[in-house]
């Protein structure tokens, strides 16, 4: 079944050699660099409705982006010509889209119904056997089971962290509450010291991420984990130690009898529907971890078959190609108004910029154009008084991306639900108002600090309510979005080889750290790193 790497390299036509893109450049050039939103609107009372798009559990308003019906036409053929539809199509069927890795990407196995994808056995077994594991955590949770547990540590990086920790902060109203849940990334013993010295060995359990379990952070924290468990008289490692990996052997080695597998066609950055999301699982439990996967299946239906004129995917996609290609924007801000969303942003990092922050195509030839611009963002409407006077009054433009929420994904619990349901409002006029600032701005010609040029794009998306099945798909969406801008820009979304230098150095600089190591005044060494150091190592 998997389609021949040559077929996928073949297909990809750079964009900007396409009719699409010349078309598009004239485009900007009459109408583009200076369209002025606040007229758009004049001129077309009904342009809400035409440019604001329902895709499943997430309506996408795109009214308030620096586009008319001109543009997302030659966008749509942009897309056609640059075979996005048969590039999709053959990342859905099991091809080799992975180019540089000659591997498959199939997230969205992951997530199909039983029998409706590649690979239906092995993942339906995997999850089968990942969420009755889940339950009986969440029985020995409520004491239903012997053991009892009350924590669980995820150890892992990328990947590994960023999508299992946003979605248990984004989903912890329905989180077991009788489990706490920590997340420990980072290689500096801060991060894991701070979560040990609020556990205890008995009641926790440890969840060892890593798809490769060679990845230095995770295995020192692992490593030191262990140590620690033992030291403080833990016993039965077995039973306190989970792994997610596709490396069993070496989790075995560890000293890992329970490990959950999965594949080397789930990239890191896509694979919190797969044993990864083992921590997810445990904290919102089986029935809500299949919610998840079918809102994200419900993203991906909608992906397959929507024509590019209304797929919301794919629309967010190639508008993010006119900012980034024909506006010269070299960022987006990404502002959910949420607090529960507050580790979005990051998890959107990794998936953008370790996707499509590539210089060369497919085939390594490189690019003479911009690809990845880089996102950022925090909740409303702390952002407000941190950076949104830059994005109303500073010299570049940033399109934001608004996120809200209908329903707040606040319990009423200690709070009273006026006292909620007030507060939400707040939030949601906070969010309306800040798009409608950007956008309108307010002309002070007396007072120039006091002037909002206005004309400022953003995207608004809004949800019903923060729940596994809308947060399965929002976070499909931007997966497929991102798919479709890399497959314009005709780069390999899918590897990550720009993170291998900085390990090869890292290893190199160890040793020459540890104490009573050589002076650091190597021949090899730039003066710079040697200076450095010295100043770090010096007695
Ligand atoms: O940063 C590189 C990377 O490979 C990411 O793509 C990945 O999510 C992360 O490291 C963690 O990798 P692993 O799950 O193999 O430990």
């Amino acid at each position: 079944m998997p389609i021949s790497l040559a077929n996928t390299l073949s297909a990809s036509t750079r964009c900007d050699r396409t009719a699409a893109w010349a078309a598009l450049a004239g485009h900007f050039e009459a109408h583009g660099r200076a369209f002025d939103l606040r007229e758009a609107f004049a001129r077309d009372p009904r342009r809400f409705e035409t440019m604001s798009f329902d895709a499943p559990e997430v309506f996408a308003d795109l009214s308030k982006n620096l586009v008319d019906a001109a543009t997302l036409r030659f966008l749509a053929d942009l897309a056609r010509e640059c075979g996005v539809e048969a590039r999709r199509d053959a990342m859905l069927a099991g091809a080799r889209v992975n180019d540089t890795e000659g591997r498959a990407v199939l997230h969205t196995a992951l997530r199909a119904p039983r029998g409706s994808a590649p690979f239906s056995d092995d993942v339906h077994a995997v999850l089968d056997a990942m969420l009755a594991f889940a339950e009986g955590v969440r029985a020995r949770a409520d004491g239903a089971a012997p053991g009892r547990l009350r924590h669980v540590v995820n150890i892992g990086i990328g990947g590994s962290d960023l999508g299992p920790q946003m979605a248990v902060r984004a989903l912890a109203d329905v989180a077991h509450p009788g489990l706490s849940f920590d997340f420990v990334a980072n290689v500096d013993g801060a991060d894991l010291a701070s979560v040990l010295a609020r556990v205890a060995p008995a009641a926790t359990l440890f969840v060892v991420a890593s798809k490769t379990f060679t990845t230095q952070e995770t295995m020192t924290n692992a490593e030191t984990a262990r140590a620690w468990f033992l030291a403080q008289g833990g016993t039965r490692i077995e039973e306190h130690f989970v792994a997610a990996t596709s490396n069993v052997e070496a989790a075995a080695r560890f000293g890992i009898t329970r490990t959950f597998g999965f594949w080397d066609w789930v990239g890191g950055r896509y694979s919190l529907w797969s044993a990864i999301g083992l921590t997810i699982a445990i904290a919102i439990g089986a029935g809500r971890f299949r919610e998840l996967l079918a809102g994200a299946r419900a993203m991906d239906e909608h992906f397959a078959s929507a024509p590019v004129e209304r797929n919301v995917p794919m629309l967010l996609g190639l508008v993010d190609v006119w900012y980034r290609n024909f506006h010269g924007f070299a960022s987006r801000c990404i502002a959910p108004y949420s607090q529960a969303l507050q580790r979005l942003p990051a998890f959107l990092q990794q998936l953008e910029m370790e996707s499509n922050g590539k210089r060369v195509d497919r085939s390594g030839a490189a690019l003479p154009f911009a690809t990845s611009p880089v996102v950022w963002g925090e909740p409303g409407t702390n952002a407000q008084h941190a950076y949104f006077q830059m994005l109303h009054q500073g010299s570049d433009v940033v399109p934001v991306e608004f996120i809200l929420l209908k329903r707040s994904s606040a319990t009423a619990g200690a709070v009273a639900p006026e006292a909620v349901a007030r507060q939400h409002r707040m939030l949601l006029a906070n969010g309306l108002a800040q798009s409608q600032a950007l956008m309108q701005g307010r002309a002070s010609a007396s007072e120039p600090h006091r002037d909002f040029p206005g004309n400022r794009p953003s995207t608004t998306l809004v949800l019903d309510a923060l729940a596994p099945r809308s947060l399965g798909a929002l976070l499909a969406l931007y997966e497929h979005r991102v798919f479709t801008s890399g497959a314009i820009w005709g780069i390999d979304s899918f590897d990550q080889w720009g993170v291998e230098l900085g390990k090869t150095l890292g290893a190199q600089l160890l040793p020459l750290l540890q104490p009573g190591a050589a002076d650091a005044t190597r021949a090899d060494l730039d003066p710079s790193t040697a200076g450095l150091m010295r100043r770090l190592s010096a007695e």
